[in-house]
Protein backbone atom coordinates (compact mmCIF):
# COMPACT_ATOMS: atom_id res chain seq x y z
CA UNK A 1 0.00 0.00 0.00
CA UNK A 2 1.83 3.59 -0.92
CA UNK A 3 -0.43 6.13 0.07
CA UNK A 4 -0.47 9.45 -1.97
CA UNK A 5 1.70 11.86 0.24
CA UNK A 6 -0.77 14.35 2.36
CA UNK A 7 0.36 17.81 3.32
CA UNK A 8 -1.74 17.44 6.60
CA UNK A 9 -0.17 14.28 8.00
CA UNK A 10 3.18 15.17 9.67
CA UNK A 11 1.63 17.97 11.58
CA UNK A 12 -1.74 16.24 12.03
CA UNK A 13 0.87 13.54 14.35
CA UNK A 14 2.71 15.97 15.30
CA UNK A 15 -0.20 17.55 16.92
CA UNK A 16 -1.37 14.14 18.40
CA UNK A 17 1.41 12.63 20.35
CA UNK A 18 -1.51 11.33 23.01
CA UNK A 19 -2.36 8.97 20.23
CA UNK A 20 0.76 8.73 17.85
CA UNK A 21 4.32 8.52 19.76
CA UNK A 22 6.88 10.23 18.16
CA UNK A 23 9.22 7.72 19.86
CA UNK A 24 8.85 4.59 21.87
CA UNK A 25 10.46 5.43 25.26
CA UNK A 26 11.37 2.65 28.08
CA UNK A 27 8.54 1.85 30.50
CA UNK A 28 5.77 3.30 28.64
CA UNK A 29 2.56 2.20 31.15
CA UNK A 30 0.58 1.50 28.15
CA UNK A 31 3.29 -0.92 26.54
CA UNK A 32 3.54 -1.99 29.93
CA UNK A 33 -0.06 -3.19 30.46
CA UNK A 34 -1.59 -7.13 29.32
CA UNK A 35 -2.59 -8.00 27.31
CA UNK A 36 -0.99 -6.15 24.41
CA UNK A 37 -0.99 -6.44 20.86
CA UNK A 38 1.21 -5.53 18.09
CA UNK A 39 0.52 -5.19 14.11
CA UNK A 40 3.12 -4.60 11.83
CA UNK A 41 2.42 -2.69 8.71
CA UNK A 42 -1.36 -1.79 10.03
CA UNK A 43 -2.12 0.34 7.01
CA UNK A 44 -5.23 2.44 7.58
CA UNK A 45 -6.36 0.49 10.73
CA UNK A 46 -9.52 -1.46 10.34
CA UNK A 47 -7.63 -4.43 11.69
CA UNK A 48 -6.95 -3.09 14.21
CA UNK A 49 -9.90 -1.04 15.03
CA UNK A 50 -11.94 -3.81 14.57
CA UNK A 51 -10.80 -5.93 17.52
CA UNK A 52 -9.77 -3.50 19.54
CA UNK A 53 -13.48 -3.34 19.67
CA UNK A 54 -13.96 -7.15 20.08
CA UNK A 55 -11.02 -7.60 22.67
CA UNK A 56 -9.74 -6.18 25.84
CA UNK A 57 -6.46 -5.75 25.56
CA UNK A 58 -3.74 -2.68 24.79
CA UNK A 59 -2.66 -2.38 21.01
CA UNK A 60 -0.08 -0.46 19.43
CA UNK A 61 0.03 -0.14 15.30
CA UNK A 62 2.95 0.22 13.59
CA UNK A 63 3.28 2.03 10.18
CA UNK A 64 5.71 3.55 7.74
CA UNK A 65 4.34 5.32 5.56
CA UNK A 66 3.32 8.61 7.53
CA UNK A 67 0.42 9.51 5.03
CA UNK A 68 -1.41 6.25 5.81
CA UNK A 69 -0.68 6.30 9.29
CA UNK A 70 -2.23 9.52 9.77
CA UNK A 71 -5.47 8.36 7.82
CA UNK A 72 -5.60 5.36 10.19
CA UNK A 73 -4.98 8.34 13.60
CA UNK A 74 -7.82 10.20 12.66
CA UNK A 75 -10.05 7.45 12.39
CA UNK A 76 -8.93 5.91 15.68
CA UNK A 77 -8.76 9.56 17.13
CA UNK A 78 -12.87 9.86 15.80
CA UNK A 79 -13.82 6.59 17.35
CA UNK A 80 -12.07 7.91 20.59
CA UNK A 81 -10.60 4.38 21.26
CA UNK A 82 -8.86 4.80 24.56
CA UNK A 83 -6.65 1.18 23.87
CA UNK A 84 -5.30 1.96 20.85
CA UNK A 85 -1.57 4.16 20.16
CA UNK A 86 0.14 4.20 17.07
CA UNK A 87 3.84 4.75 15.92
CA UNK A 88 5.28 5.79 12.82
CA UNK A 89 8.44 3.97 11.03
CA UNK A 90 9.72 1.29 9.60
CA UNK A 91 9.82 -2.18 11.65
CA UNK A 92 13.73 -2.66 11.50
CA UNK A 93 14.20 1.07 12.75
CA UNK A 94 11.73 0.48 15.24
CA UNK A 95 12.81 -3.16 16.29
CA UNK A 96 15.55 -1.81 19.08
CA UNK A 97 13.19 0.55 21.17
CA UNK A 98 10.10 -2.26 21.17
CA UNK A 99 12.45 -4.59 22.70
CA UNK A 100 12.09 -2.90 26.00
CA UNK A 101 8.73 -4.83 25.23
CA UNK A 102 6.60 -8.39 25.07
CA UNK A 103 3.49 -8.49 22.88
CA UNK A 104 0.76 -11.42 23.68
CA UNK A 105 -0.06 -11.43 19.59
CA UNK A 106 2.03 -10.11 16.68
CA UNK A 107 0.09 -9.78 13.57
CA UNK A 108 1.41 -9.43 9.63
CA UNK A 109 -1.46 -8.70 7.49
CA UNK A 110 -1.44 -8.76 4.07
CA UNK A 111 2.61 -7.36 4.28
CA UNK A 112 4.00 -6.31 0.80
CA UNK A 113 5.25 -9.69 -1.19
CA UNK A 114 8.02 -8.15 -2.44
CA UNK A 115 7.42 -11.08 -5.88
CA UNK A 116 10.86 -10.59 -7.08
CA UNK A 117 12.95 -13.47 -5.60
CA UNK A 118 16.00 -10.82 -5.27
CA UNK A 119 13.84 -9.35 -2.79
CA UNK A 120 13.37 -11.93 -0.59
CA UNK A 121 15.03 -10.70 2.55
CA UNK A 122 12.76 -7.24 2.48
CA UNK A 123 9.59 -9.62 3.18
CA UNK A 124 9.10 -8.89 6.66
CA UNK A 125 8.87 -12.93 6.90
CA UNK A 126 12.65 -13.46 5.82
CA UNK A 127 13.76 -15.54 8.96
CA UNK A 128 16.64 -13.33 10.24
CA UNK A 129 13.55 -10.82 10.34
CA UNK A 130 10.84 -13.00 11.56
CA UNK A 131 13.38 -14.10 14.39
CA UNK A 132 13.76 -10.85 15.19
CA UNK A 133 10.24 -10.19 15.45
CA UNK A 134 9.37 -13.15 17.62
CA UNK A 135 11.83 -11.61 20.43
CA UNK A 136 9.29 -9.34 21.00
CA UNK A 137 6.61 -12.13 21.98
CA UNK A 138 5.64 -13.21 25.50
CA UNK A 139 6.03 -16.84 26.92
CA UNK A 140 3.19 -18.63 24.78
CA UNK A 141 2.40 -15.62 22.07
CA UNK A 142 2.14 -15.78 18.53
CA UNK A 143 2.14 -14.14 15.46
CA UNK A 144 -0.31 -14.49 12.98
CA UNK A 145 0.16 -13.98 9.58
CA UNK A 146 -2.72 -13.06 6.73
CA UNK A 147 -1.96 -12.94 3.01
CA UNK A 148 -4.09 -13.21 -0.18
CA UNK A 149 -0.17 -14.02 -1.91
CA UNK A 150 0.62 -17.84 -2.27
CA UNK A 151 4.24 -17.02 -3.17
CA UNK A 152 4.09 -15.02 0.31
CA UNK A 153 2.33 -17.86 1.89
CA UNK A 154 4.99 -20.90 0.60
CA UNK A 155 7.91 -18.60 1.41
CA UNK A 156 7.00 -18.10 4.66
CA UNK A 157 6.73 -21.95 5.85
CA UNK A 158 9.72 -22.43 4.43
CA UNK A 159 11.03 -19.52 6.35
CA UNK A 160 9.57 -20.32 9.92
CA UNK A 161 11.03 -23.60 10.67
CA UNK A 162 14.69 -21.77 9.71
CA UNK A 163 13.98 -18.95 12.22
CA UNK A 164 13.83 -21.65 14.68
CA UNK A 165 10.15 -21.39 15.27
CA UNK A 166 6.98 -23.80 14.95
CA UNK A 167 4.07 -23.92 12.27
CA UNK A 168 1.13 -23.80 15.19
CA UNK A 169 -1.64 -23.59 12.39
CA UNK A 170 -1.88 -22.84 8.66
CA UNK A 171 -4.41 -22.77 6.07
CA UNK A 172 -4.71 -21.21 2.23
CA UNK A 173 -8.58 -21.04 2.33
CA UNK A 174 -8.52 -19.55 6.27
CA UNK A 175 -12.98 -19.00 7.13
CA UNK A 176 -13.21 -15.99 8.77
CA UNK A 177 -13.75 -15.92 12.54
CA UNK A 178 -15.80 -13.04 13.06
CA UNK A 179 -16.27 -13.30 16.87
CA UNK A 180 -12.39 -13.49 17.12
CA UNK A 181 -10.77 -12.00 14.70
CA UNK A 182 -11.17 -8.50 12.57
CA UNK A 183 -10.47 -7.80 9.06
CA UNK A 184 -8.22 -5.24 7.35
CA UNK A 185 -8.75 -3.40 4.56
CA UNK A 186 -7.25 -5.67 2.29
CA UNK A 187 -8.78 -8.41 3.58
CA UNK A 188 -11.91 -7.12 2.70
CA UNK A 189 -10.75 -6.44 -0.68
CA UNK A 190 -9.23 -9.64 -1.32
CA UNK A 191 -12.23 -10.98 -0.32
CA UNK A 192 -14.89 -9.18 -1.92
CA UNK A 193 -12.54 -10.28 -5.31
CA UNK A 194 -13.70 -13.79 -4.51
CA UNK A 195 -10.18 -14.82 -3.26
CA UNK A 196 -8.67 -17.32 -0.77
CA UNK A 197 -6.77 -15.98 2.47
CA UNK A 198 -3.84 -17.59 3.80
CA UNK A 199 -3.21 -17.59 7.33
CA UNK A 200 -0.31 -19.25 9.47
CA UNK A 201 -0.46 -19.19 13.43
CA UNK A 202 3.81 -19.04 14.64
CA UNK A 203 4.52 -20.18 17.88
CA UNK A 204 8.19 -20.20 19.80
C1 LIG B 1 -0.18 -4.16 1.62
S1 LIG B 1 -0.36 -3.05 2.94
C2 LIG B 1 -1.51 -3.86 4.04
C3 LIG B 1 -2.10 -2.90 5.03
C4 LIG B 1 -2.99 -3.55 6.12
N1 LIG B 1 -2.20 -4.37 7.02
C5 LIG B 1 -4.10 -4.35 5.53
O1 LIG B 1 -4.09 -5.58 5.65
O2 LIG B 1 -5.02 -3.74 4.97
C6 LIG B 1 1.17 -3.29 3.80
C7 LIG B 1 1.48 -2.11 4.73
O3 LIG B 1 2.60 -2.44 5.52
C8 LIG B 1 3.46 -1.30 5.59
N2 LIG B 1 4.80 -1.85 5.79
C9 LIG B 1 5.43 -2.73 4.97
N3 LIG B 1 6.63 -3.04 5.46
C10 LIG B 1 6.77 -2.35 6.63
C11 LIG B 1 7.80 -2.25 7.59
N4 LIG B 1 8.96 -2.89 7.43
N5 LIG B 1 7.60 -1.46 8.67
C12 LIG B 1 6.44 -0.77 8.80
N6 LIG B 1 5.42 -0.82 7.92
C13 LIG B 1 5.59 -1.61 6.85
C14 LIG B 1 3.27 -0.60 4.26
O4 LIG B 1 3.60 0.77 4.33
C15 LIG B 1 1.79 -0.82 4.00
O5 LIG B 1 0.98 0.22 4.52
Amino acid sequence: MRGRAKPWAVPYLQEHTELVYPTIEEGNAFLLQSPVYLEIGMGKGDFLIGLCQKQQGNYLGLERDLSILATAAKKIESLELPNVRLVGGDFDDLFPSLAHYRFDKIYLNFSDPWPKKRHAKRRLTYHERLKTIASLLNDGGRIIMKTDNPILYAFTLEEIPLAGLTIEESTDDYVFDDANDAMSEYEARFRGLGQNIHRIVIKR
